[in-house]
């Protein structure tokens, strides 16, 4: 039996897709990666959000089977109501990944998180070894944090801690990501804070640093996953 309400069916990207145009065609040329009983990790984020409509298109038109590991409920839901079956990381392995990004430089390292789903991303990507990054041109750039800050996911009670230790690295500002549509800080999908950080000393020692401070779930800086730039 089938729920009859709209709150699945009627998915929407939440505003406006920027370079939707250039997003769409990196879309339609991923989704032509999609093989019969694949399990593909799915991104987050607009450039995902489009990718997903256009591999559903293409596995109803063809009746392709696959599984999908989503990263954020957005994308969940999105599955759910496109009719993608989806599973968690601890029932299936993808063979391969895909995922937008906010910068990449000309190593392909990238900062991620702009939509807060960066934990689920980096365990998905860490999960596949062929990970397809899809990018309009707006998201290359000469140095990380050229336009956008590192996402610092943090327990709430490490706040003050992990701050102060950001700025001890050396982090040029350091603000906490507030939330629209709810008072105060964002709630990560983990119950967690974000901390926003700008850079301008990140090396290829840089994201474990940031990892082994106490408190930090993960962060959005993706240092030599070898990933693939699809443009
Ligand atoms: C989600 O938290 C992010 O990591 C996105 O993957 C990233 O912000 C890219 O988003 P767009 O495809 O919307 O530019």
């Amino acid at each position: 039996m089938d729920w009859k309400n709209e709150v699945i069916n009627n998915i929407k990207w939440n505003g406006e897709i920027n370079n939707i145009e250039q997003k769409q065609k990196i879309a339609n040329k991923i989704c032509k990666r999609v093989k019969n009983g694949e399990v593909i990790g799915f991104g987050s984020g607009s450039t995902s959000f489009l990718a997903t409509q256009a591999i559903a298109k293409r596995i109803k038109e063809e009746n392709i089977s696959i599984t999908a590991i989503p990263t954020s409920h957005e994308i969940n839901m999105l599955c759910a109501s496109l009719g993608i079956p989806t599973a968690s990381l601890n029932q299936a392995k993808p063979d391969w990944c895909f995922d937008g990004a906010d910068e990449v430089d000309s190593h392909g390292w990238l900062i991620k998180g702009r939509g807060a789903a960066m934990f689920k991303e980096k365990l998905v990507m860490k999960s596949c070894k062929e990970r397809y990054i899809l990018v309009d041109d707006s998201k290359f750039v000469d140095n990380l944090c050229d336009k956008f800050p590192i996402p610092i996911e943090c327990h709430p009670e490490s706040l003050c801690y992990v701050k102060n230790e950001l700025l001890e690295m050396g982090a040029e500002s350091c603000i906490l990501r507030l939330a629209k549509g709810k008072d105060g800080p964002i709630i990560t999908e983990n119950g967690n804070f974000i901390l926003d950080a700008v850079f301008r000393n990140i090396d290829e020692t840089f994201e474990q640093k940031l990892k082994n401070i106490v408190g930090v779930l993960d962060t959005g800086l993706f240092i030599g996953y070898n990933v693939i730039i699809e443009k």
